[in-house]
């Protein structure tokens, strides 16, 4: 039977990692890879998750099976952390949210739920998006298609043409788009921007898909909420996966979420349950680990507090990055502009150097860049930025 498969291709961000590690050199830079590191190279566990982990130690009773929708406290604490007291949708019954494996798996389960909701809906997706997002959401079989995001050009957001786009984007279809800390580029939708596309999904009738996946990574945890917030207040229906992989630093315990807002309380019933049916197929139900620790940090005055504080800690170290790199390598000698880094948000902004500026930054100095000179920010810290500089501004001699 297996004989007839061909190799898979390799992620080449998973390929370039292979290829980091194999790499001798001390000074060798990763800047590839998507997790955060602190100024010391490292991926620490938030001290507010070890806390709750001793906690949870003591507290946890059982490890017998739970509901396919996840921890309830969870759900509603996540709703919470979304939409902040008091927002209308949170008591209109129209809102359902289901604990998922990571935001990976909460796409997936968002994508099949639309699916079996109105199989003809295609799925636009901004140019350039997450490169996951083609296969984990048209592996649930929608066809893609794209309207314009970021002009490589000018560095910032395409606005006329994306919004050119969306105004003839047909009734039913879905449009995805990223809460905050846009990955790839970083440049994230101005609120004036989540306005008019409000105002365009009213008049044209589609439905937006908002991946959140860094709440709290771009301009803090209420700022990067405006986009989701101001949708669900206006629109009638409305898809979100969350993600607490970055936020909570809980990349390997999968812990995300799917949200649904329907036009009725009704109806919102009855996608929970067919999410459910969705989840059963794929998974059965979500790990606990994860999900449990975030409830636990939620629900808790002082660990919330400790959280929110290492969190703004984590913001501003990769905002003062930004500034450090955008600054020394400005002065160059092709005389590029890098000062987009500067006013971009979360983890991530193209250098947008050229591919042979890429090869000779990792073949002579061990500095690893995607090909789409994705850069994360993250992976600079003080031990490093003078050699990053010096090698991108030898390369551009
Ligand atoms: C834009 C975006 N969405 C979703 C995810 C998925 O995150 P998770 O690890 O929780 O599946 C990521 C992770 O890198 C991401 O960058």
């Amino acid at each position: 039977m297996f004989e007839s498969l061909k190799p898979a291709a390799v992620d080449p961000i998973l390929g370039l990692m292979a290829a980091f590690r194999e790499d001798p050199r001390d000074n060798k830079i990763d800047l590839g890879v998507g997790v955060y590191q602190d100024d010391r190279g490292r991926t620490p566990v938030m001290e507010a998750v070890k806390r709750a982990e001793s906690k949870l130690m003591e507290l946890e009773k059982t490890k017998s099976y739970q509901g396919i929708a996840g921890d309830a406290e969870y759900n509603s604490r996540m709703l919470a952390l979304m939409f902040g007291d008091g927002h209308s949708i949170l008591s209109s019954g129209r809102i359902k949210t289901l604990q998922a494996p990571g935001g990976s798996g909460a796409l997936r389960v968002g994508a099949e739920v639309i699916k079996r909701a109105r199989p003809e809906a295609k799925l636009w997706v901004g140019v350039p998006t997450w490169p996951n997002h083609i296969p984990l959401l048209g592996g649930a079989g929608f066809e893609i298609e794209e309207y314009p995001y970021y002009d490589m050009e000018s560095r910032q957001i395409n606005s006329e043409l994306m919004m050119e786009t969306l105004r003839k984007v047909p009734a039913g279809d879905v449009v995805l788009l990223h809460g905050c800390c846009h990955n790839p580029t970083g440049a994230d939708l101005t609120n004036a921007q989540w306005d008019e596309i409000t105002e365009i999904a009213l008049e044209r009738g589609f439905i937006p898909f908002i991946d959140t996946a860094y709440q709290g990574l771009g301009d803090g945890l209420e700022e990067d909420a405006y986009g989701m917030r101001t949708m669900a207040a206006k629109l009638p229906e409305l898809v979100i996966a969350s993600s607490c992989s970055k936020n909570f630093g809980l990349y390997r315990e999968r812990t995300g979420s799917i949200t649904f807002i329907t036009q009725t309380a009704e109806q919102s019933g009855i996608v929970a349950a067919q999410a459910m049916t969705v989840a059963r197929q794929l998974y059965s139900m979500p790990p606990a680990h994860g999900a449990l620790l975030v409830s636990l940090i939620l629900g808790d005055k002082e660990l919330c507090s400790d959280w929110k504080a290492e969190l703004e800690e984590v913001r501003l170290r990769i905002k003062s990055m930004r500034i450090l790199l955008a600054d020394s390598i400005q002065d160059n000698a092709q005389g590029m502009d890098f000062s987009h880094i500067k006013r971009q948000n979360g983890m991530f902004s193209f250098l947008g150097v050229k591919p042979e500026h890429l090869v000779r930054l990792r073949e002579e100095f061990g500095i690893y860049i995607v090909s789409s000179t994705r850069i994360n920010l993250a992976g600079i810290n003080s031990s490093n930025i003078n050699y990053l500089s010096e090698s991108i501004k030898e390369v551009l001699k």
